[in-house]
């Protein structure tokens, strides 16, 4: 019999849109071309998915892969090989580089430097600035880029865009989707008092819900206003996710594995400024929110927000230690834990990591096991037991705040762009990441 496929996935339970049932999947040039039986002799490269779960590719719409600028915490090489070790088929990159990327040269930049060096699929955000309107204008037709990131309080790196007329005319005028890092800048300039040296326990204290939902309700009456798609990056308080619950029109909602997995006081203690990010991770009442609201649709997808700094770095005393945990391997396998753990459906996971970036952002032709979408997939063994150590970690900095952490179910393969990208959780060393298409 003659060769139909370049590469069959045999008998996986396979997300057909509703449910998993077992079914093999052909491909070739890239693309899924059937979803059915596939005899394997019709194949030049069968892959046995007997027993595991495959998924349409998993995006992590949230990364910083500190490339350009600090090539010791990571770079768009060794990030997109941890987010393929991770289960990860695409990611979506930050623009808080050094520089940052908030003109086309940056933005051009930055798809040179990706091309033929990542392992996986890429886009990347325009950075918004107090004078870049004119700039972001015109980002419908960039190529590569998922969206404008504006930044409303101060985190990690120097974007920021403080006055409410330029926060407002940048959600009015974008082009494309805005994401935002709600915090409201003055309040947080304001409440610096309150940061006590060497108690990272302050973080949250600092950075408190006031913060939060202030930035929050400000942002979504001027989306509200103009009619315009925002996209709150991860949500930490249960009066956001309340609030967003009933103001969902233009407004699409991230969480982290960190808030759905750890909170506070618990983290500090155990974890120390490892645990520090921003917003900050609260306490048992937000963190059982914030389940809440994933379960009750609220929330529409869950980025890593992959926020390396070296070891050294994080090690410093409080408040010098910069805010950020690793994130773009863990997210996943985490994640996948939680669905063992029956705190949501493998269907619903799907829904948060594949499905719902394509329709948010408008992926072209993926997102999907159907015929003529591209082939990104992750294959997922349920049944594995694995222990997290900062030794698996691919990221430059090495570490990971779930180090020692006792797992159950875990990605083990990758199919990127209709190529066996990872298999037996080792990553194929060849480079198949593209620029995804918007
Ligand atoms: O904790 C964080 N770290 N939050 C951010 O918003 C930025 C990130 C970083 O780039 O380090």
């Amino acid at each position: 019999m003659s060769i139909i496929y370049d590469l069959i996935i045999k008998n996986g339970n396979c997300f057909t849109g509703k449910g998993f049932e077992e079914l093999d999947i052909g491909i070739r040039n890239n693309k899924i071309l059937k979803v059915g039986i596939i005899p394997k002799e019709n194949g030049d490269n069968v892959v046995n998915a007997k027993g595991l779960h495959v998924i349409p590719g998993a995006i992590d719409t949230q990364v910083h892969f500190r490339e350009p600028g600090n090539p010791d915490k990571e770079d768009l090489e060794s990030g997109s090989k941890a987010a393929v070790l991770g289960g990860i088929t695409a990611i979506f990159e930050m623009p808080n580089t050094n520089p940052t990327t908030d003109n086309f040269e940056r933005f051009n930049d930055k798809l040179k430097r990706a091309k033929g060096r990542m392992y996986c699929n890429y886009a990347f955000y325009f950075g918004a600035t107090e004078n870049n309107l004119d700039l972001i204008k015109r980002v419908e037709t960039l190529e590569g880029c998922c969206g404008v990131k504006m930044f409303v309080g101060s985190s990690t790196g120097t974007l920021l865009v403080k006055k409410n007329e330029a926060i407002e005319a940048i959600i009015k005028t974008s082009p494309k989707v805005v994401a935002i890092h709600s915090e409201d800048d003055d309040l947080l300039q304001i409440k610096k008092k309150l940061i006590k040296e060497g108690d990272v326990r302050t973080h949250s204290i600092w950075r408190d819900v006031e913060v939060a939902i202030t930035s929050t309700k400000k942002v979504v009456k001027f989306a509200n206003k103009h009619h315009k798609k925002i996209h709150i990056l991860h949500v930490s308080s249960k009066d956001e996710m309340v609030f967003l619950k009933d103001n969902k029109k233009y407004v699409t909602v991230e969480t982290t594995p960190q808030f759905l997995t750890l909170f506070a006081p618990d983290c500090y203690e155990q974890l120390g400024t490892l645990a520090q990010m921003n917003p900050p991770i609260r306490s048992k009442e937000h963190h059982d929110a914030l389940w809440v609201g994933l379960l009750n649709g609220t929330v529409d997808v869950l980025g890593s927000d992959h926020a390396p700094h070296t070891l050294t770095e994080k090690k410093k005393k409080y408040p010098e230690s910069p805010s950020g945990l690793t994130g773009v391997q863990t997210m996943l396998p985490l994640m996948l834990d939680h669905v063992n753990n029956r705190r949501l459906s493998l269907e619903k996971l799907v829904e948060l990591i594949s499905i719902n970036p394509c329709r948010i952002f408008g992926i072209k032709n993926r997102g999907q096991i159907k015929e003529n979408f591209i082939a990104d997939l992750t294959l997922i063994d349920m049944n594995l037991n694995f222990e997290i150590t900062n030794k698996w970690i691919a990221s430059r900095c090495g570490w990971t705040a779930f180090d020692g952490k006792k797992i159950k179910g875990m990605p083990v393969a990758t199919i990127i762009n209709g190529n066996v990208a990872s298999l037996d959780m080792q990553i194929i060393d060849k480079k198949f990441g593209d620029k995804l298409i918007f």
